[in-house]
């Protein structure tokens, strides 16, 4: 085919896909078979081939042909990506209605649209063709995921007018997607998401856009930003139709209401039918419909007069608590948790809630075959909210803490002032598997390819018993193991020597010395030099050291006079493992800025389980984080334990990022 005439049916074949991608994904009335627009791909991508020079960014071809970045653009907003001040109950949204009518009048009409749970985004066109995407960011300045956005078929690469605009929406995980995601990452043994906004966040903050274009995004826009021409829109809802006509997919559930009482009846009603949708909502948005009167209301400093999110309450839902499992820690802290009859919240299928301890248990009155209401804190965190005392059959059973340690059955003991139930013996098969699973952790021996899963298997098959054993284990051994090929073993091999070499730091982080966290070993290790010499310290001696407090002397000091310990120390030696401090290696910049904390401002609140709060803090710290107190629009990331309250609240209300305790470790041990 000649160049003239390949350009005309590049640009005839590109319509269609555009039409046909247009039907299927923001119309859901597809008008050809999957075949026809297979095969009009596979021209298309043959013609482009052909010719390069004919092959345009707004191809449909293009939509996964971006390249993997190193690291997303910064990018400033024209017009502020602001959010929505919150209501919670009725009465918050007459509040609301009158201060609107007292500033803009009587005669209000809203605009009242379905709040959909994904990440706002900014789509920018210029002359029809889209140009860039971009997050939200803090309002002002976002990171441009243009390769990720394109990957979303309802967003249309080239609009059916020439016109320049932003529009802003919200990119979204349907609920089908979601699972169909998590189901795919439990085989692979991989993190769960929590819920589909972090799925989909997640997503888009991926380098490389093919792996978004997998994740089956989709996309509600909601309003105009900037448009050149004023195209004689005058309501939300009028910009909404426009929206519609230019090609964007909008939400078709959005009502005028002329009262705030029939604004109530729509968030009522869609609250019931908030289970049956098949995408996430966490609310309902009211919007003044008039432009003019939006105008006359304004804004505050973070959010607009004329618009307010109603927030839904966090899903409650009824389920039986089956059963009471108990697990212990590496520090033999025993922790109850529910096992619940699976049930599904917010996006996932709940299976266990953590009960924390007997206090606990007994504050709540939980009793074995309950009915319990389960809800995710923070839309994350399953969590017992209270039982149904009123349900009782009387086949329920009280349930009581053993006295004995589920895994070995030596006696539990309660250490004053502690809620906590311990089992204090050094063998328990339990906390010494637990205990080397933090010993090969990112932060201490960072032994690469050893994780809970492989430790597990050859604490299960006896060819481990204690840290030592590690460096005994042999390639033959290992290809035994389940999942595990030559090359893993190979590997596995050579980074368990690797790892022999670690300067001491690591070492003494990993051997799990209470209250000792990674920050605390390395100020030993640079202050002791070497395993012998700290040994040898003595109380006194040991809080002289800078950020050494009694606490953490006491521990050192009786960790040392353990033979056993001792023992296992002269062993690892023998056997090779470094026992003096090798720094500054492990303090350098380009390490610590690897990391995803680094300078990033971070909040940890709630209760952390496996880890305490201080270790959390120092291991942030070393990698680069800075920990404050309160939630503000520079924070990056909040970190929410069970129970977390007012800051995680404060998080979801600016959109910052959130994670649970399960995501840090998983962070952590990278
Ligand atoms: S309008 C000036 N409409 O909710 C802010 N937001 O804080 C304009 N959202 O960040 C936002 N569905 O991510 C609007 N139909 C909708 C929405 C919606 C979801 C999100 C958006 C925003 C947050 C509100």
């Amino acid at each position: 085919m000649d160049k003239e005439a390949a350009k005309h049916r590049i640009e005839q074949v590109k319509q269609l896909i555009n039409q046909y991608n247009y039907e299927y994904h923001t119309l859901d009335q597809p008008s050809v078979p999957d075949s026809e627009y297979d095969e009009r791909m596979r021209e298309l991508i043959a013609l482009e081939e052909e010719h390069p020079d004919l092959k345009s960014p707004d191809s449909p071809s293009q939509r996964v042909g971006g390249a993997v970045l190193d690291a997303f653009q910064k990018v400033q907003h024209g017009t502020p990506m602001l959010s929505l001040g919150n209501a919670f109950h009725a009465d918050d949204l007459r509040d609301f209605d009158r201060r609107a009518r007292q500033l803009a009048g009587d005669s209000i009409q809203y605009n009242v649209e379905l709040k959909i749970d994904g990440l706002a985004v900014s789509l920018r066109y210029r002359n029809g063709v889209f140009e860039r995407g971009a997050t939200r960011g803090d309002g002002t300045t976002g990171e441009d995921i243009t390769e990720n956005l394109k990957t979303i078929r309802s967003i249309p690469l080239r609009m059916n007018r020439d016109l320049s605009i932003e529009v802003r929406g919200e990119a979204y995980m349907p609920k089908r997607s979601f699972e169909a995601l998590n189901e795919i990452r439990e085989q692979n043994g991989e993190m769960l998401f929590a819920n589909p906004r972090n799925a989909a966040a997640g997503s888009l903050r991926q380098l490389d856009p093919k792996i978004s274009a997998k994740r089956n995004l989709d996309i509600f826009v909601y309003s105009i930003a900037e448009l050149d021409e004023i195209e004689g829109i005058e309501t939300q809802s009028g910009g909404l139709d426009f929206l519609d006509e230019l090609g964007f997919k909008t939400n078709e559930t959005r009502k005028k209401c002329n009262t705030i009482e029939e604004v109530i009846e729509f968030v009522e009603e869609f609250q019931e039918k908030r289970a049956d949708l098949p995408y996430e909502i966490d609310g309902i948005v009211v919007k003044v419909d008039s432009l003019k009167q939006q105008e006359q209301l304004g804004f505050t400093a973070k959010s607009p007069r004329w618009a307010i999110a109603y927030k839904f309450p966090a899903e409650e839902v009824v389920t039986t608590l089956l059963d009471i499992e108990l697990n212990v820690g590496r520090t033999g802290v025993i922790t109850p948790t529910a096992v619940l009859e699976p049930v599904k919240i917010a996006g996932t299928t709940v299976k266990r809630a953590s009960l924390h301890n007997e206090d606990l248990i007994r504050e709540k009155d939980i009793k074995l075959l309950d009915k319990v209401v389960v809800k995710k804190a923070g839309d994350i965190i399953p969590e017992v909210v209270n039982v149904l005392v009123e349900q009782r059959t009387g086949e329920e059973q009280n349930f009581d803490m053993p006295t004995e340690c589920p895994e070995c059955s030596s006696e539990l003991v309660r250490i004053e002032g502690e809620v906590a139930l311990r089992c204090i013996n050094p063998e328990c098969p339990a906390q010494i598997r637990e205990g080397l699973i933090h010993f090969v952790s990112r932060n201490a021996m960072n032994i690469d390819g050893l994780g809970e899963r492989v430790i597990t298997q050859l604490f299960r098959e006896n060819l481990v018993h204690n840290a030592a054993d590690l460096y005994k284990l042999t390639k033959e051994q290992l290809v035994n193991l389940e999942r595990m090929g030559e090359k893993s073993a190979d590997n596995l091999i050579k980074a368990i020597a690797k790892s022999k070499e670690n300067s001491l730091e690591r070492l003494l982080f990993g051997l799990g010395i209470r209250f000792i966290g990674s920050k605390a070993a390395r100020t030993l290790a640079m202050n002791y030099e070497s395993m012998d010499r700290l040994k040898k310290a003595s109380q006194d001696e040991l809080v002289q050291v800078d950020e050494i407090g009694d606490k953490m002397a006491d521990a050192i000091v009786t960790y040392f006079e353990k033979k056993e310990v001792l023992e296992l120390i002269d062993e690892l030696q023998q056997l090779g493992v470094n026992m003096t401090y090798t720094g500054p290696k492990l303090a350098n910049a380009a390490e610590e800025s690897d990391s995803y904390f680094a300078n990033k401002t971070i909040v940890l609140t709630g209760k952390l389980e496996q880890l305490t709060r201080n270790d959390a803090k120092s291991e942030i710290e070393r990698l680069g984080g800075k920990i404050t107190g309160s939630v503000s629009k520079n924070t990056d990331l909040v970190i929410a334990g069970e129970a977390a309250g007012s800051k995680l609240a404060k998080a979801e209300e600016l959109n910052i990022e959130v994670w649970n305790e399960q995501r840090l470790v998983t962070e952590l041990k990278k």
